[in-house]
């Protein structure tokens, strides 16, 4: 048999690297050959801006940590060495706090999405279950890199979330030590968390996000009507009739979000750094102080909907055990989304309106929790998170009742737009 030559073989310099790397092959695959939905919409945005976030976050620490020192009694100092004599110090620490907010908004955004079209329905679940690790290692991300500046914040904060592992049976108090490498946080703990936030975590993060888009490339996008483009293929190319090749078009459509999202961001890094008190909290101006208690310990604003279910669940024989449960409880429910959404549609445009009603309820008491999380628990406050707590489950539980008795209207064969 006579031998074709590959017409669409590389030659040149990219032929040399092709033929030891399969360069032009991924390219293709992820980008100018990868067919998205042509239907994406503002809700597509957040996926790109989380890329474009976590490189912001990656490459302003490491520049932060050229200059930060990881010892209880310097980094304090260090922090302030960085806000006033390092040259641009100032702008990377805003970058990188500001980031963190940041973040946390793209990535609630991005799971909303989820939420209103189906994204983590069949044939997506390993997309969103590696999503919801991506989602618990930045907290733990979060958390660890909130300890650092070893402000008054940072160090009540890693003390109030350590001690909850002193809630477990039997090891708790142990863990508690093992955990903190000391009897209260110290520079042992200042240490560790240093170490997990600069290299452990992030090593992780970036492999799951990789693997987060290797799954989703093995199955393909949803987009807002929730319909699967790979159904209808031209019979001659074998390409998505409603898909576009993600590169240049998407590239090109994910500039506009970035457009968007630099000039919001900018305008808090430049004008308002701190944010109000809610992206560097003012008690954290103060060095760590293990004799003084602040007035008020809180999480930041993104930990506060989790922190006030928390608090707002009642204490069994004195521990906060329950408590626990329920907040970890709230994270892991997420894993099994995927089963507990049985609805024939995926889109929140084909469900009924208890579906939508269901998921405003959510959100709007998500947001009350998240604002709660951050307030004194007064009486009514508490009353409040109770309820909020109990919509945020319930909502989770409905889910394959809703899916029963809903009448939902037919999902189109084609995208609509
Ligand atoms: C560092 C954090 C994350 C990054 C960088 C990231 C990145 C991306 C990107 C680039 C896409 C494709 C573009 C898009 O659909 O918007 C995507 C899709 C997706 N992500 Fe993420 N993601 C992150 C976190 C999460 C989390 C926390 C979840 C859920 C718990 C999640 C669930 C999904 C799902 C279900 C899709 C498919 C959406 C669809 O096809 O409709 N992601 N992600």
């Amino acid at each position: 048999m006579a031998i074709v030559p590959n017409p669409h073989k590389t030659t040149g310099f990219l032929g040399w690297i092709d033929d030891r790397f399969p360069l032009t092959k991924l390219w293709k695959d992820h980008l100018t050959e990868y067919y998205a939905p042509k239907n994406f919409n503002f809700w597509y945005f957040f996926g790109s801006l989380a890329l474009l976030v976590l490189v912001n976050q990656l490459l302003t620490g490491i520049w932060l940590a050229m200059h930060y020192k990881p010892d209880a009694t310097q980094a304090f100092d260090s922090i302030e060495y960085i806000m006033r004599d390092v040259p641009w110090g100032d702008l990377l620490r805003y970058l990188h706090a500001t980031g963190a907010s940041a973040f946390f908004i793209v990535v609630y955004l991005h799971m909303y999405r989820g939420l209103l079209y189906g994204s983590h329905r069949k044939p997506r679940e390993l997309v969103w279950i590696l999503g919801v690790l991506i989602f618990l290692t930045l907290m733990a991300e979060a958390f660890c890199g909130y300890v650092l500046p070893w402000g008054q914040m940072s160090y009540w904060g890693a003390q109030v979330i350590i001690s909850l592992f002193g809630t477990i049976p039997w090891v708790g108090p142990d863990l508690v030590t093992w955990i903190q490498g000391d009897f209260v946080p110290a520079d042992a703990t200042l240490n560790r968390m240093f170490a997990l936030h600069v290299v452990a975590l992030p090593l992780v993060l970036v492999g799951l996000v990789v693997a987060h888009l290797m799954a989703l490339h093995e199955v393909g996008s949803n987009n807002p009507d929730g319909v699967e483009i790979k159904k209808h293929k031209d019979p001659k190319t074998g390409i998505p009739l409603d898909g576009v090749p993600f590169h240049p078009y998407y590239t090109v459509k994910d500039l506009v979000g970035v457009g968007g999202f630099l000039f919001i961001f900018a305008a808090i890094v430049f004008f308002a750094p701190d944010g109000g008190g809610y992206v560097l909290e003012k008690p954290n101006f103060m060095p760590a102080d293990p004799m003084v208690t602040p007035e008020l310990i809180t999480p930041a604003w993104y930990f506060g909907a989790f922190y006030a279910m928390l608090r707002a669940t009642p204490s069994l024989f004195g521990s906060a055990l329950p408590g626990v449960v329920v907040m970890f409880a709230a994270v892991l429910i997420l894993f099994f989304l995927p089963w507990l959404d049985r609805s024939p549609v995926k889109s929140i445009r084909y469900k009924g309106w208890v579906s939508r009603v269901a998921l405003g309820v959510f959100s709007v008491s998500f947001l009350m929790l998240s604002y709660l999380g951050m307030q004194h628990p007064t009486a009514l406050y508490t009353l409040l998170a109770r309820i909020g707590t109990f919509v945020y489950f319930t909502y989770f539980f409905s889910l394959p009742f809703i899916a029963r008795f809903e009448k939902t209207r037919p999902e189109p064969a084609r995208v609509t737009e």
